[in-house]
């Protein structure tokens, strides 16, 4: 043996190349890496509905978790496209309410007050499927929030993560 060198991890570079070319398998693993960016910073959604979806209450109208809604894609898409009328949950179609495609109601037949807010950053309907696809494969039926998960939505290390250790 001694002086032949030992070529035999040569043999597996191209599974450790094709491993992490391919990435975790996940169903629409595209969409939902998208909607985790757009839940995160453009939309802002963890500014209300917390990394983990079950809400942040410390301005007191917490909303309701996203880990236990029994809402579907579509319904999640309305919900984010449309807002809900009298609440703080804002309307990230930007033609929302100028027309009657949220819940049929125009934006001149409810009182201005309850208008859903308007964000900083819209969302195409492209983006509003991807947040929608994010939120079924990260939240729904997923129990209480893990520390594993708070590592992938922050990045490892990140001690905000640290009261979730086990
Ligand atoms: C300013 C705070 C705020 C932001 C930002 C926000 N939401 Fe909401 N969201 C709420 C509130 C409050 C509700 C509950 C409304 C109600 O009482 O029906 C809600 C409700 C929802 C619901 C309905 C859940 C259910 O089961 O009824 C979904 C889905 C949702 N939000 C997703 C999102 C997504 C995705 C984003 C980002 C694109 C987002 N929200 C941004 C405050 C916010």
């Amino acid at each position: 043996m001694a002086g032949r060198p030992d070529f035999g991890w040569i043999r597996f570079a191209p599974v450790v190349a094709a491993a992490l070319f391919v990435g975790p398998p996940a169903l629409a693993q595209d969409s939902v890496g998208r909607g985790q960016e757009i839940f995160k910073e453009k939309g802002n959604c963890q500014f209300c509905h917390a990394w983990h979806g079950n809400g942040d209450s410390s301005f007191g109208n917490a909303p309701p978790s996203l880990r236990t809604t029994n809402l579907n894609k579509e319904q999640l898409m309305e919900v984010v496209s449309c807002g809900r009328i009298g609440t703080t949950m804002p309307s990230f179609d930007t033609l929302a309410y100028t027309d009657d495609r949220c819940y049929g109601v125009r934006g001149t037949d409810i009182d201005k007050k309850d208008r859903p807010p308007v964000p900083q950053n819209p969302l195409t309907r492209d983006e509003i499927g991807a947040v929608a696809d994010y939120v079924l494969a990260t939240f729904v039926g997923k129990g209480e929030p893990t520390y594993a998960e708070c590592q992938v939505f922050w990045g490892g290390g990140n001690s905000r993560c640290d009261p979730y250790k086990k």
